[in-house]
């Protein structure tokens, strides 16, 4: 059990770790802040941490490091090959998810970049439960198809399923019969599904997608960037899994995927990446590419002080109230955004809380990147960054027109063990107070478009002075106030 009960009812989450150092941020006022996101091309990407009160834009590589992950990044074995900190951490992978290879890659999209390179051929289709950008990136340029075969509850915004993130067993089968299994590069699932709020797998669903796997003779590849999440979600939503450790969690997914993978930005809350797998056909396969794309098999284009603090942060994830903190401070932005009536997703997910800009901007067709002005005005508004996910994310057709994203989402991502209930709470604040006045809010049009994850770097403005009049509603609103 890893909640804590108030006795007289005000339940909110409570912090299990104390604050031992601090870093300043800046809320600037909201004429600055205009420019910023004027001078960012009307993109939370290119904003300046500087100009940033809040950073909800990822939780990637941002997450807070505990004493011990910091105490053993001093101790690192700096050497090229051979070093006993890469022992340490293959080690650790191989105690925590049972396999005995283990290959070292400075990031996710590192892993998905090898795992495509080898596995997927010109025409295959690797099905999943739902894409990632970069994974689906790497799949695409390598020639393969991606076919996401998620449940019908997966896009429905406001829900009380318990797993999103399932995979529908009837559409597997029935897209590997319709293809013929040789045309199947292999099976991706990813857990605390990103793109679609942060939502979760069950273990009953995951055995059922093996069975499928076992019958077409096919490789089950699990995307385990966002496994803290989904383990919590496990533990308390499964309920066969109810006096289950998370190690053992952890155990039993791992016991039914022939290749794991991971982004340690995310899981084990340092900077790196992974592969690990019993299989030593594909092990030997993805090899080869390390040394050409990563570096030696010994770091992978990690820092030493980076494995040593992942070891340490992969250890860590096995205590569930280390991995409850994200999903607990999430659910309560969620439940408080809700009583204010802005549109979220619900249940609450790992991840972040995520905003329907579908219907907080009703108004903005999506051709018009409704949750890119959402992510603009609420920095505008409060200096919190969010990150979109919607349209704006997607890649055009090669016609030139536009994909149309399934959700207009803006992910406001809880970095873990980063923000405090009272930040948290003036995040709800500003968002609320931007709902009221969300008919001020309009589009934005692209003015410069790169091709390939166009979100990152691309420069938009503003359809109309929506911005500036949002500004001096809030100064009327908010009078001298930050
Ligand atoms: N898979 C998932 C599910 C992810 O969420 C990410 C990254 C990756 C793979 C790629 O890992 O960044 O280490 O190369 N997600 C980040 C995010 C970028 O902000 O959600 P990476």
């Amino acid at each position: 059990m890893s909640e804590v009960k108030f006795y007289y009812g005000d339940q909110v989450p409570l912090e299990m770790h104390k604050v031992r150092i601090v870093q300043k941020i800046n809320l600037k006022p909201i004429e600055r802040r205009l420019e910023a996101i004027e001078e960012a091309g009307f993109n939370t990407f290119l904003l300046k941490n500087d100009d940033i009160f809040m950073d909800m834009l990822t939780d990637s590589g941002v997450n807070a490091m505990s004493d011990k992950q910091q105490a053993a990044m001093l101790e690192a074995d700096d050497s090229y090959a051979g070093s006993t900190t890469f022992t340490k951490l293959d080690n650790k992978v191989r105690e925590i998810f049972k396999k005995e290879f283990f290959l070292p890659m400075h990031q996710g999209r590192a892993c998905e970049n090898i795992i495509s390179q080898v596995f997927v051929q010109q025409g295959t289709i690797v099905p999943m439960n739902y894409h990632f950008t970069t994974t689906k990136a790497h799949i695409v340029i390598n020639g393969g198809i991606v076919e996401e075969i998620f449940t019908d509850e997966a896009l429905k915004i406001t829900s009380e399923h318990p797993f999103k993130g399932n995979m529908d067993i009837d559409k597997l089968t029935g897209l590997i019969e319709e293809h013929g299994r040789e045309k199947i590069a292999f099976v991706r699932v990813e857990a605390g599904t990103n793109l679609i709020g942060g939502q979760p797998f069950a273990l009953e669903n995951l055995e059922e997608v093996r069975k499928v796997c076992d019958k077409y003779d096919l490789m089950l590849v699990l995307d385990a960037s966002l496994l803290a999440d989904n383990l919590y979600f496990i533990k308390q939503r499964e309920e066969k899994c109810k006096e289950m450790s998370i190690k053992e969690i952890t155990g039993a997914i791992s016991d039914l995927c022939d290749i794991i993978y991971f982004s340690a930005r995310k899981l084990g809350c340092a900077r790196g990446g992974g592969v690990c797998t019993n299989n030593k056909e594909a092990y030997l396969k993805m090899r080869e590419l390390v040394p050409l794309y990563e570096g030696f098999l010994t770091y992978g284009g990690m820092s030493v002080r980076e494995m040593e603090a992942l070891t340490i942060g992969l250890e860590e994830t096995m205590d569930e109230n280390m991995i409850n903190q994200g999903p607990q401070f999430i659910a309560y932005m969620t439940e408080e955004l809700l009583k204010k009536g802005v549109p979220v997703v619900t249940p609450a997910g790992g991840l972040g809380c995520h905003l329907n800009a579908m219907e907080f901007l009703d108004h903005i067709p999506q051709t018009k990147y409704p949750a890119g002005a959402l992510a603009a005005a609420l920095y505008v508004v409060s200096g919190v960054r969010g990150m979109e996910r919607g349209t704006l994310s997607e890649q055009r057709e090669e016609d030139g027109s536009e994909t149309l994203a399934h959700m207009e989402l803006l992910r406001l991502a809880m970095p873990r063990r980063v923000y405090t209930l009272s930040q948290v709470k003036y995040a709800v604040d500003r968002i609320a107070w931007l709902y009221e006045n969300r008919d001020l809010i309009g589009g934005l049009t692209y003015v410069e478009e790169p091709k390939v994850l166009r979100f990152f770097f691309g420069r938009l403005e503003a359809d109309s002075d929506w911005p500036e009049k949002l500004a001096a509603k809030f100064r009327e609103d908010f009078g001298e106030s930050l």
